[in-house]
């Protein structure tokens, strides 16, 4: 990102302009009753806005205030929310209107470090009230913020990072110092990402900061903001029984759908705890009185969605009828040691080939 544009204080000054204009009726926007700012928020938050208005309407009328809300019964709340789900939202409103009818004179804070002590008011619903009501200078971040500011900055940080909410906060912050109704610039925001900034084919060609925009400027535009989620990988413990006499191994061919379809490897006990994983091992084989020995361990193999702890141990087998007799047994196959390192294994096992010998 270009630094000294954080310094460009034109980019809010513009998007207020455009605001002004542009700006969508909506029916909390005729209003700076805090109440009805909170429950059109909390709506908003996690539904769209044509089905989000419908019920901001009715929650309204059944619930004109924080009063009649806090001596409200929480399934006729539930029954005004049906549909819209995210029943935690509803279920919150009640339980903050009946703390503010006890503790705050039936009225919310005029700030937003008191209201996000509440329970449903978050750092974005906090932010949203106090700015809208107050003029609190406190920006939002919401997904329509990381869109634009992205684009618009040509900022390449990860949405999906947990904390991206400050980093974004604080751009945010550097520039909106000129503005003075941070109500309008946190509505404007929003708005321009609703309508022009869309996630998906955006109006470039009717946006007033096409000129400036870094990710239309480098034909980026699709490509921002980055959201890249890691995928939790799982994990798993797997344990390789080398057995082995002078030139063989035993090994099998891996058949079931599962990582390294068709490959070679050698006998496998898949189990987190080594120690499990080695009496079963020996009480699979308990007639031949065997010994176990942990030759290498906690080997990974970091594949896209798990990782794999890999253990080997070791069983020498002196003698050949007896190695026959265990092959038969573990349903394996013998295997020339030379073939084996030549034959197509995991890489995890190539490696250890590679450093034994
Ligand atoms: N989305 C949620 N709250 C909004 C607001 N106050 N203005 C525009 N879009 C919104």
């Amino acid at each position: 990102m270009n630094k000294n544009k954080l310094n460009d204080l034109t980019f809010s000054s513009k998007l207020t302009g455009w605001y002004k204009k542009e700006k969508r009726m909506l029916p909390f926007r005729k209003t700076k009753d805090p109440y009805k700012i909170w429950v059109s928020e909390v709506i908003l938050q996690q539904t769209q806005m044509i089905t989000g208005l419908v019920y901001y309407k009715n929650f309204i009328k059944k619930f004109p205030t924080i009063q009649s809300l806090s001596s409200s019964s929480e399934n006729k709340i539930y029954s005004t929310w049906k549909g819209l789900g995210y029943y935690n939202r509803a279920k919150n409103l009640l339980k903050t209107a009946k703390i503010l009818t006890r503790k705050h004179n039936g009225k919310l804070p005029k700030n937003s470090k008191d209201l996000i002590l509440l329970p449903g008011i978050g750092k974005y619903t906090a932010a949203a009230i106090a700015s809208i009501c107050y003029n609190e200078k406190i920006p939002v971040v919401d997904a329509n913020v990381y869109r634009v500011l992205s684009r618009y900055f040509g900022i390449f940080y990860n949405t999906a990072k947990s904390n991206s909410y400050n980093h974004y906060y604080n751009i945010s912050k550097s520039i909106t110092k000129n503005i003075s109704k941070m109500g309008e610039y946190n509505q404007a925001i929003m708005d321009f990402g609703a309508t022009i900034c869309t996630p998906k084919k955006p109006l470039c060609k009717n946006c007033l900061l096409i000129l400036d925009c870094e990710a239309y400027k480098t034909n980026g535009v699709e490509k921002l903001p980055i959201k890249k989620k890691r995928i939790k990988k799982t994990k798993r413990f797997f344990n390789y029984f080398i057995i082995e006499n002078k030139n063989s191994y035993l090994v099998q061919k891996r058949k079931k759908k599962d990582v390294w379809l068709n490959l070679l490897e050698f006998f496998l006990v898949e189990d987190k705890s080594l120690k499990k994983a080695k009496i079963y091992f020996l009480k699979k084989l308990k007639l031949f009185e065997l010994k176990a020995k942990l030759i290498s361990k906690n080997n990974k193999a970091i594949l896209s969605h798990q990782i794999i702890n890999v253990n080997f141990l070791s069983i020498y087998i002196n003698d050949l009828v007896v190695f026959n007799k265990i092959k038969k047994h573990l349903k394996v196959q013998k295997i020339k040691k030379r073939r084996f390192k030549k034959s197509a294994t995991p890489k995890v096992i190539d490696n250890y080939l590679n450093s034994a010998t």
